[in-house]
């Protein structure tokens, strides 16, 4: 029934007043900060199979790859399973539903740049591949950024950053929340000019 208006199980908002599928209850419950624990008792996602298409993924990784315009203040990106929401001002993965204590997070970073490139940049994390020796790692790569201007020979200008960094990893405790949330994350800083 195309008119159909199904429950989002309590978290119907304005926006949201119907959940017709799986993914509507999910980002009803996002947008309300509440996690998303029991896809099978959603009558949503069962009849759409949805733990059992999260069993057939479980083994797959992914490709990611992209651009983030970020200001010059300290900041982090990470790339972790679950959608994210917040809750309470804290920024939370849905992760429940993909079994929290099994999360391979083997990892190979192709290319990682602050800014242009130019001819002999060294950018440190290129080409680094690192196997997760156990379940659900946290991988924490701390990031000073150094802008930099270099300058060709024809007098061209190029406003850009090299950065320096150290690797950090521990055994994600399962918890959600900045204690141990299995994933890869970059936690960057800026040196100020001024500072130096
Ligand atoms: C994670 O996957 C990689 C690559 O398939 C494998 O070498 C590694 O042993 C796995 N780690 C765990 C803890 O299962």
């Amino acid at each position: 029934d195309a008119d159909r208006c199904e429950s989002c199980y309590g978290a119907e908002s304005e926006d949201i007043r119907c959940c017709n599928t799986c993914d509507d209850v999910r980002e009803a419950y996002r947008r309300r900060g509440w996690a998303f624990k029991n896809p099978d008792t959603i009558e949503q996602c069962k009849r759409e199979g949805f733990s059992q298409k999260m069993q057939e993924q479980k083994n797959e990784g992914c490709q990611v790859y992209g651009f983030l315009e970020v200001n010059k203040v300290a900041g982090n990106f990470h790339f972790a399973p679950g959608k994210s929401f917040q809750q309470s001002h804290v920024h939370v993965h849905d992760l429940q539903s993909f079994g929290l204590d099994n999360i391979n997070m083997t990892h190979y970073i192709k290319h990682l740049s602050f800014g242009r490139d130019y001819p002999g940049i060294v950018n440190p994390l290129d080409g680094t591949d690192v196997t997760a020796q156990q379940a659900s790692m946290m991988f924490q790569y701390f990031v000073k950024v150094v802008p930099t201007v270099y300058m060709k020979v024809d007098g061209e200008v190029v406003r850009t950053n090299q950065f320096s960094v150290t690797r950090h990893e521990k055994i994600a405790n399962g918890l959600i929340g900045d204690q141990g949330l299995p994933g890869v994350f970059v936690l960057y800083d800026t040196c100020h000019p001024e500072e130096n």
